[in-house]
């Protein structure tokens, strides 16, 4: 009986098909199909069948929703935030509005400082529940998956509390959590004017620690300048993937140094933010398989100039689109204005944006082949709409249309 499903009277499924990324003009291609049911066994996608066909199974090991004509699309993955921190910025974001920059705010002792100084204050129990709660509002948008990240430590116990703050909460909540160690998201205060004894610190003494208790499956870095420049974030890269972990990179982000390039060149999983990548960055992306991370909340939030996703998928790469909640850049887990902001202000077509959250936010997290898509096999990670159409996501604009959440096979959401 348990996780096993079928959803009945689908009207409209859209299944993101596929188990690899999608590049390029594969982003606008659907793979959508009308009037079926979809059987789901032990958690995973069975089949799935014609609503004219007869269920060829026994109807008293199945859980039943009727989805009454509305439309079933997969489970979003969010496979870019910063979820687990103590503390708020709103004064922040009050400034920014009346013009002062992200990183003007960051030189006055704000920004990520501020934060790390409230989370290395407090408990683990305070981070997991902070971090239920966030992931409760992640589930009600649909977010099936989220990628997580520490950074907000800076000292070995706080990165080690937020990893394990996380493995807690992937164990207890629906929502899947992939974690990512990110000690260089700032130099720490007790390091300054020491940038490379500060990586030393993390390669020698931090990195053994997370890889040896799988603590995170990722290593990024924060690539800007006057943060860590392209050759320290390589230094600390290279070190982390010999050391056995995928990587990512916060790229681009404010002032354009290469950091796509950097990305491609260590064969980086995915490479986020953007905003400033060169044509070069772009040539370099679409010939590799790192995936191009886009995050438009936070550049609208930044008021900065959105990363050109319409030339990126032009020009062959695959892009995928997360939110980057966290207290400073973008304090949003909102996915309808994620993707008004994608279509109207970077203008990708709702198909490229829906390829974006589901298979290519799962590709963005080397979980192309288990789910992001509806095919047999996958997880059973699904959302069922309040109508029958996707293009309700954009017609109604800023609105969640969400109406049940489904997570390996069980309702864990009803909106
Ligand atoms: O993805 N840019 C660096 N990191 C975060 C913001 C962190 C913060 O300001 O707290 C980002 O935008
Ligand atoms: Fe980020």
């Amino acid at each position: 009986m348990r996780n096993n499903l079928i959803i009945k009277n689908i009207g409209e499924l859209v299944t993101c098909s596929g188990f690899t990324s999608k590049k390029g003009s594969e982003m606008q291609e659907l793979h959508i199909l009308k009037d079926v049911s979809i059987i789901v066994e032990k958690g995973v996608i069975k089949e799935i069948i014609s609503s004219k066909e007869q269920l060829g199974c026994d109807f008293e090991n199945y859980e039943i929703i009727d989805a009454e004509g509305c439309c079933v699309l997969p489970g979003f993955v969010d496979s870019h935030t910063h979820f687990i921190f103590s503390g708020y910025r709103e004064e922040e974001f009050y400034l920014r509005v009346k013009g002062t920059s992200y990183m003007e705010i960051m030189k006055r002792g704000g920004g990520i400082a501020n934060t790390v100084n409230n989370t290395r204050e407090a408990s683990k129990e305070e981070l997991i529940e902070l971090g239920k709660r966030r992931l409760d509002d992640m589930l009600k948008m649909g977010i099936t998956t989220v990628e997580g990240k520490s950074g907000y430590g800076l000292d070995l116990n706080t990165e080690v509390l937020q990893l394990k703050a996380m493995k807690d909460l992937d164990k207890s909540h629906a929502v899947d959590i992939v974690s990512t160690f990110l000690g260089a998201h700032a130099l720490p205060k007790e390091y300054t004017g020491r940038k490379k004894e500060y990586l030393d610190f993390i390669i020698n003494e931090v990195l053994p620690i997370v890889t040896n208790e799988e603590l995170a499956e990722f290593c990024d870095v924060f690539c800007e300048k006057n943060v860590f420049e392209v050759d320290e974030s390589r230094y600390l890269l290279e070190r982390a993937k010999s050391m056995g972990m995928k990587l990512k990179l916060h790229a681009d982000e404010i002032e354009g140094i290469g950091g796509t390039e950097l990305a491609c060149e260590l064969k980086a999983v995915s490479a986020d933010h953007l905003l400033q990548a060169s044509d070069n960055g772009i040539k370099a992306l679409a010939a590799s398989n790192t995936i191009a991370t886009l995050l438009p909340c936070t550049a609208f939030s930044l008021k900065e100039s959105y990363a050109r996703g319409r030339k990126m998928i032009d020009e062959g790469c695959a892009v995928a689109l997360a939110t980057d909640f966290n207290p400073g850049s973008c304090f949003t887990q909102s996915i309808p204005l994620l993707i008004a902001l994608a279509c109207y202000n970077m203008n990708l077509s709702l198909e490229e944006v829906i390829n974006a959250l589901t298979i290519n936010g799962a590709a963005a997290l080397n979980r192309e082949k288990i789910i992001g898509s509806i095919d047999k096999g996958k997880q059973a990670d699904l959302i069922i709409l309040k109508y029958p159409s996707y293009k309700f996501m954009l017609y109604n604009l800023g609105t969640n249309i969400v109406n049940k959440v489904i997570k390996k096979g069980v309702l864990v959401k009803e909106n």
